[in-house]
């Protein structure tokens, strides 16, 4: 797919204030500072659509971005992150759940993981949630460019054993991507557009 207008549409706190049309969307999840921000703006060839930095914590809202004048990229604040007391502190934040559980828009979901470590209890946490909920999503390995590929390899495999041997049958659709190194670019977009098509149908 290519990408001719990527546009940053809203940025909202509460669901219920997403745009309300039926445009077809597809979010970004993930621990903070794993690379979503950072993913989009490589997804859409555009360096500052989505705001990025190096210190966990920085997208706090539910961005929306309108790619192609008919689908949304959605950008949304990392888990496992949160700068509320101890006491307060949820395993995930109430306005990321009501996303994904009021959201009747959203296509499919994106799990960002760092491709440097094995399986988070939190990201694998949020998949079941993810899988017990029927939502659909994939797995992005990013930060591609931090491994060389024999380690690379290496890690996606003992993920992959690590998840079938938990709670998963089969292994989720999954994409390596690198948002320095321009990886995966293709692969995620013609995975957004073929979905897309099957909806126009
Ligand atoms: P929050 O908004 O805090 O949840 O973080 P995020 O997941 O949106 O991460 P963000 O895109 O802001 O990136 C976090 C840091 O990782 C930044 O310093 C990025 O430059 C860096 N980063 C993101 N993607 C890559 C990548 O593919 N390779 C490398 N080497 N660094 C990356
Ligand atoms: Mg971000």
């Amino acid at each position: 797919m290519q990408i001719k207008s990527a546009e940053f549409v809203v940025s909202n706190s509460e669901v219920a204030k997403c745009p309300n049309t039926m445009i077809p969307e597809y979010a970004f999840i993930g621990r903070s500072n794993v690379g979503k921000s950072s993913l989009i703006n490589m997804l859409t060839s555009k360096k500052s659509l989505a705001k990025t930095s190096g210190r966990p914590g920085k997208t706090q809202l539910i961005n929306h971005f309108l790619i192609n004048k008919n689908w949304h990229l959605v950008d949304l604040p990392g888990y496992g992150y949160a700068r509320v007391s101890k006491k307060n502190k949820k395993y995930f934040q109430k306005f990321i759940t009501d996303y994904f559980e009021k959201r009747k828009q959203l296509i499919s979901a994106f799990v960002l993981v760092d491709c440097r470590h094995e399986p988070q209890p939190i990201d694998t946490a949020f998949m079941e949630y993810l899988g017990e909920r029927q939502i659909p999503f994939s797995i992005i390995f990013t930060k591609a460019d931090k491994l060389k590929p024999q380690a690379l390899e290496r890690n996606v495999e003992e993920y992959k054993q690590a998840l079938l041997s938990d709670v998963w049958m089969e292994f989720p659709n999954y994409f390596i991507s690198s948002a320095s190194k321009t990886i995966g670019q293709d692969e995620i977009l013609n995975y957004i557009e073929e979905i897309n098509s099957n909806l126009e149908r």
